[in-house]
């Protein structure tokens, strides 16, 4: 699971430092007013407004059909939107053919030429614009190392992997450096190792370029080791849109929060809320905590209350120290994975709470077993109560 340490803002020296995002004064470079594209009856892409900033690694997020490549498309030129703008650095660009807008983009049916070989694929885009033999052969060369071709340099597509495939649409994408780049699930085809190397790659490629990115991915530990933000998409429309630490930590809603690893979901009813100080109540135990929450809540009105694995401490003995949540419960699974161990505990009031722990001791001086009676708790502010 990722704990959203892969949040990237205000990465000194990166192309995209600070959080512009929360500078009113801040121009947006990628722009989206009220974006819809429809489909005869059905609505793809259901009215979106979007900024993206300048030098941002922006990561959509989302199921399967829920408007990805839609919306990607018609920032690329390639899908005409029903209603809506698109602006790129202040140049209305709606109307604009693809190959005039300052954007490239990799589809996520990535087209290679089959009877050109690896380094004639790369290339295609420089020589188009006629540049200099040597500059060519040397931006080729630095692509063929970045994604790890060039022994394979004067194979022809047929005779390649799909995740090979891939890094050459990849390389060919990115050949051209243009101001925006597109991708759609760039990593998809590629083995884990091989994905997460390439991810720090795009990651140092787009602090040297200053490109702004915006990649297609359905793999939410993907967005959060590239992302400086996250929108998770749902149906067409956005849900959230925050940093890869907002959105773990405080997801807006239950499909946010699964989307995002495990999470423990309890119903609760508000108590009370004052200047985003809330108290809520836990159905079954009642207990009471408190945290925060941005948007005022009715008092009575019901709610879910999430915690996430590794933020519940488990141990034989009470936990000491105030604002906690403090329950019992009975180990009723456990699986060791060497750096952490997973606990499912039964509580008192009868669910199960999975925790996620640190082995800071040997696996041979673990304390806990099945059935040992142990004691949860958690700091309160941890906990994240959602609404919809
Ligand atoms: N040309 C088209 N005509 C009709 N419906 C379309 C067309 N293109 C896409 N759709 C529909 O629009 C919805 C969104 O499609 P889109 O390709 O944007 O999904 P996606 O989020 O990229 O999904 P995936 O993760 O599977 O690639 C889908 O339900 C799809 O069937
Ligand atoms: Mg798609």
């Amino acid at each position: 699971m990722n704990t959203g340490s892969g949040d990237r803002t205000g990465v000194a020296g990166g192309a995209c430092s600070g959080t512009p995002w929360r500078d009113p004064k801040q121009q947006p470079f990628i722009e989206v007013r009220s974006l819809t594209k429809r489909f005869g009856d059905f609505t793809a892409v259901n009215n979106i407004d979007l900024h993206i900033y300048r030098g941002e690694l922006f990561t959509i997020l989302g199921g399967s059909g829920c408007g990805k490549s839609t919306l990607l498309r018609m920032l690329a030129g390639f899908e005409e939107p029903s209603e809506g703008r698109i602006l790129i650095d202040g140049l209305d660009i709606t109307d604009m053919p693809p190959y005039e807008r300052p954007v490239n983009m990799m589809f996520q049916s990535y087209a290679v030429f089959p009877h050109m070989t690896v380094e004639q694929n790369i290339a295609y885009g420089l020589k188009k614009e006629k540049l200099p033999r040597d500059t060519v052969r040397q931006r080729v060369k630095e692509m063929l190392e970045l994604v790890q071709l060039p022994e394979l340099a004067r194979r022809k597509p047929q005779q390649l992997s799909g995740g090979q495939q891939q890094r050459v649409a990849l390389a060919r994408a990115l050949i051209k450096r243009p101001k925006v780049l597109l991708l759609d699930e760039p990593l998809a085809a590629l083995d884990k190792k091989l994905r997460e190397q390439t991810q720090f790659e795009l990651m140092n490629l787009q602090d040297q370029l200053g490109i702004t990115f915006v990649v297609v991915t359905h793999d939410q530990e993907e967005a959060m080791t590239l992302a400086t933000r996250i929108a998770v998409m749902r149906a067409g429309s956005f849900v959230q849109i925050g940093t890869p630490s907002e959105v773990y930590e405080f997801p807006r809603n239950l499909y946010v929060a699964d989307f995002f690893g495990s999470i423990n979901i309890f119903d609760a009813t508000v108590i009370s809320w004052e200047n985003q100080d809330i108290t809520v109540e836990l159905d079954g135990t009642g207990t009471r905590i408190q945290t925060r929450h941005p948007k005022t809540l009715a008092s009575g009105s019901r709610c879910q209350v999430g915690i996430r694995p590794e933020k519940v401490l488990i141990s034989k003995k009470p936990p000491e120290g105030a604002g906690q949540t403090v329950t019992r419960g009975v180990v009723q699974d456990l699986a060791y994975y060497g750096n952490r161990s997973i606990y499912r505990v039964r509580s008192e009031a009868g669910r199960v709470i999975q925790v996620s722990a640190q082995n800071y001791q040997r696996s041979a001086e673990l304390l806990l077993e099945w059935d040992d009676e142990v004691f949860l708790s958690w700091d309160s502010s941890c906990s994240v109560v959602m609404t919809e």
